[in-house]
């Protein structure tokens, strides 16, 4: 008889498990906090050194409470959907306001807290907190799924339901955080999307999945989202210093907040010849532009949006509205991953 689910998962947590710089001896619910958002969206190998900058940047949620959205911009340069940073900081104000500025260890009062969902609030609860609750993200839903042959669509109310009554019960008690992030680890590096390893995984005696020959059937996901192909085009316009054209993208648009180079805005742009767009940039900006050739094309892929970034070369023929000339080179200019990938490319 081998030992236990959680027993053999620690053992090989504690031999295998990755060093990540959050991952301390220390509770830290601050730090945890902020490595939980950075992950959501972003791969460990970006978030370890984001983490180090946020952290020396911003000790504690009084510091992040009170940052202006340029410092905001700054903090998070590099990790992409920016909404997490903004939601990190109605969170950190809240913490201010409602609990003396350190984050409050009940799961309820995490859980109120601005961007802390389900997952979110498992994970600082029993990584900071040693609370015996569940953080199921997409690798432990895989682990639970492929481990007890679980058929339904994971991403189902009743499945993720059962996933959570299943990883509860064989949580361990005396190290909920360390099994949960044992649980992540496997996902991630062992019990993989494809080709999972199951010669090195310390589950895998009594893996229902492995046992059918279903590890690369489960889990059941539901149908992705099809991706869109879109066109943008900006314009570059600099002066004698080698500074360009820039605006602060409104409020509600994708990458609020940071600056653009000037153009029709990206998720509205549609096909037109110069003139048009020059028009359209007028009307968006204000600023009257002569349009010139094409220079280079970037790619950004931002959720399901595969977006191709045509940049031309142009100068101002008359009102810059509210453009202004930037340094392309400033890291304390908020520019949007789109127009830093045209910049990059052009300058080199
Ligand atoms: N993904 C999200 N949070 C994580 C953590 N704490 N450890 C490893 N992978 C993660």
């Amino acid at each position: 008889m081998s030992a236990g689910f959680a027993a053999r998962l620690l053992a090989w947590y504690d031999a295998h498990g990755r060093t990540l710089p959050w991952r301390r001896s220390t509770p830290d619910p601050w730090g945890t906090w902020v490595s939980e958002v950075m992950l959501q969206q972003t791969r460990v190998e970006v978030v370890r050194e984001a983490w180090a900058r946020f952290r020396d940047a911003f000790p504690e949620p009084v510091d992040f409470a009170v940052a202006d959205d340029d410092a905001l911009h700054r903090a998070w340069q590099g990790l992409g959907y920016y909404r997490r940073a903004r939601l990190l900081r109605d969170g950190a104000r809240q913490v201010v306001e409602r609990h003396g500025g350190s984050v409050p260890s009940g799961i309820a009062e995490l859980g109120a807290l601005a961007g802390i969902g389900e997952y979110t609030r498992g994970a600082i609860a029993s990584i900071a907190f040693g609370h015996p609750v569940a953080a199921i993200d997409g690798n432990v839903e895989r682990v639970f799924a492929r481990h007890r042959a679980v058929r339904d669509d994971v991403k189902k109310t009743a499945t993720r339901r059962l996933l959570r009554t299943l990883v509860e019960a064989e949580i361990d008690r005396a190290r909920p955080g360390d099994f949960n992030q044992a649980l992540m680890d496997l996902g991630a590096t062992v019990c993989t999307p494809r080709s999972p390893r199951c010669g090195a995984c310390p589950l895998a005696a009594d893996c229902a999945a492995r046992s059918q020959g279903l590890q690369e059937e489960l889990p059941v996901l539901p149908a992705r989202r099809a991706m869109v192909d879109v066109a943008a085009r900006v314009v570059v316009v600099r002066d004698s210093h080698g500074r360009v054209l820039g605006a602060r993208i409104p409020t509600g648009e994708i990458n609020q907040g940071q600056m653009e180079l000037p153009g029709p805005g990206v998720l509205v742009d549609h096909p037109g010849d110069a003139q048009a767009l020059a028009f359209a940039i007028f009307a968006r900006h204000g600023a009257q532009l002569r349009i010139g050739d094409e220079l280079t094309r970037v790619r950004h892929g931002i959720t399901h949006h595969r977006i191709t970034v045509c940049a031309y070369a142009g100068e101002l023929s008359g009102e810059a509205g509210d453009l202004e000339f930037l340094d392309p080179g400033d890291p304390g200019v908020p520019w949007s991953t789109p127009a830093r990938k045209v910049l990059a490319k052009l300058d080199g």
